[in-house]
């Protein structure tokens, strides 16, 4: 089976990638680069034994897009290309809808045209918006997101859940909370461009010195010691989701699929739960200071993912000590390479 992974030499991508190649899929990437990096490509290889086909250019190229599919006879795709920086996206909310809009469309064009099922969407969390009730299963109302980011994920299952109806196809709509961690072989992670926005990413880079503090974007939220609550999901726990996903939509008999799965820990922690596990687990201190809490941020936010453990027999292994060590691991690298 070919599955072709957009943006699979980026965070969340690459990791998954590693999950096809050692569960016997070929995978074809196509990424810009835009957010990654060559070298993860290599590493990928380092790690799973085999390399991958890449296609270094942007989804929005549809004759070069087109050309792909010509070539290889793909059985399924998995989205990840998108840009994912909410603030940006509130100063250049046309850069996020041309992009995370317009290369999921190519791509579903050339599914339809050339008459091939099995497609799995990045989504998130943040389709939800601060939820009436805790923790969020997948019938909890959405909520129109705050940001034209979170706007992009709530239109992309808009147009997946019309192209599965109209083209009877198969589709499984993935909301993820808050990813964290690398690779255990520290040859995978994030690669946070500039001056991170995420916790995860703040933490390790202050706990590095690249930056003096961190700042708590609140400690007067309605929680037990009154920082935010989040649900952080070990990246390849949330790798390996993808997966099942993928195995579950092939499996199915019927023409027209519309799966939908909250993928998280059911477990919420805090900011400083965070800090103090990301201490803890790597014996390092990470100074911090509190501060005004962040616009549009929400109170608490934690899945019930029980519905991908039914389904898909898939549930959060990691705990958030090893997530935040795998995520020292890999800082280390990054500066060994340097
Ligand atoms: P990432 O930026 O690390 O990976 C995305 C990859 O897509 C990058 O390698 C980038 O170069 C590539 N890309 C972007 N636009 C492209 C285009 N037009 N053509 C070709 N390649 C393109 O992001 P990630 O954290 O791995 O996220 C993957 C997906 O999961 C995204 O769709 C994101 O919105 C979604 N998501 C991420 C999070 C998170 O916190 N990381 C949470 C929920 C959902
Ligand atoms: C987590 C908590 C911050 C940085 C974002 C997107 C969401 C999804 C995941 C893709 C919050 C606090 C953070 C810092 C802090 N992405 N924090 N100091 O806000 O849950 O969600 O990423 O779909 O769409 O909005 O994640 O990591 O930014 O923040 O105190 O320097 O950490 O206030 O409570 P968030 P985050």
């Amino acid at each position: 089976m070919t599955i072709l992974v957009t943006g699979g030499l980026g965070y969340i991508g690459s990791h998954t990638v590693v999950e096809l190649l050692q569960n016997g899929f070929q995978v074809i990437i196509v990424d810009d680069m835009s957010n990654s990096e060559k070298f993860i490509l290599d590493n990928i290889e380092k790690v799973a034994g085999k390399r991958p086909v890449f296609f270094p250019f942007d989804l929005r190229r549809k004759e070069l897009l087109a050309q792909v599919f010509d070539a290889y006879e793909i059985d399924g795709c998995i989205n990840f290309a998108a840009f994912k920086a909410v603030g940006e996206s509130q100063e250049k909310p046309l850069d996020y809808y041309e992009n995370n809009l317009f290369s999921l469309i190519n791509i579903l064009q050339e599914f339809k045209n050339r008459n091939i099922s099995n497609f799995i969407f990045s989504s998130s969390c943040t389709v939800y918006g601060q939820a009436d009730q805790q923790p969020i299963d997948e019938d909890t109302p959405l909520k129109t997101p705050e940001s034209s980011y979170g706007k992009t994920k709530q239109m992309g299952e808009e147009i997946l859940k019309d192209f599965a109806t109209a083209y009877k196809k198969k589709v499984s709509l993935l909301r993820y909370f808050n990813p964290i961690g690398s690779h255990p072989s520290a040859l995978l992670g994030e690669l946070p461009i500039g001056i991170p926005n995420n916790l995860v990413p703040y933490v390790t880079q202050t706990a590095s010195g690249i930056r003096e503090q961190l700042s708590i974007w609140g400690n007067d939220y309605d929680t037990p010691d009154g920082t935010a609550v989040r649900d952080y999901i070990y990246v390849v726990d949330l790798a390996k989701a993808h997966v099942k996903a993928l195995q579950k939509l092939m499996a199915e008999t019927s023409e027209t699929v519309i799966d939908i799965y909250n993928l998280g820990t059911g477990k919420g922690s805090s900011v400083l739960e965070v800090v103090e596990s990301f201490e803890r687990a790597n014996d390092v201190k990470v100074p911090y200071k509190i501060c005004d809490r962040r616009d549009g941020d929400i109170t608490v936010a934690y899945a019930n993912a029980d519905k991908a453990e039914r389904e898909l027999g898939w549930k959060a292994e990691t705990s958030l000590d090893e997530a935040l060590r795998t995520t020292w691991e890999w800082q280390k690298y990054l500066e060994s390479r340097k």
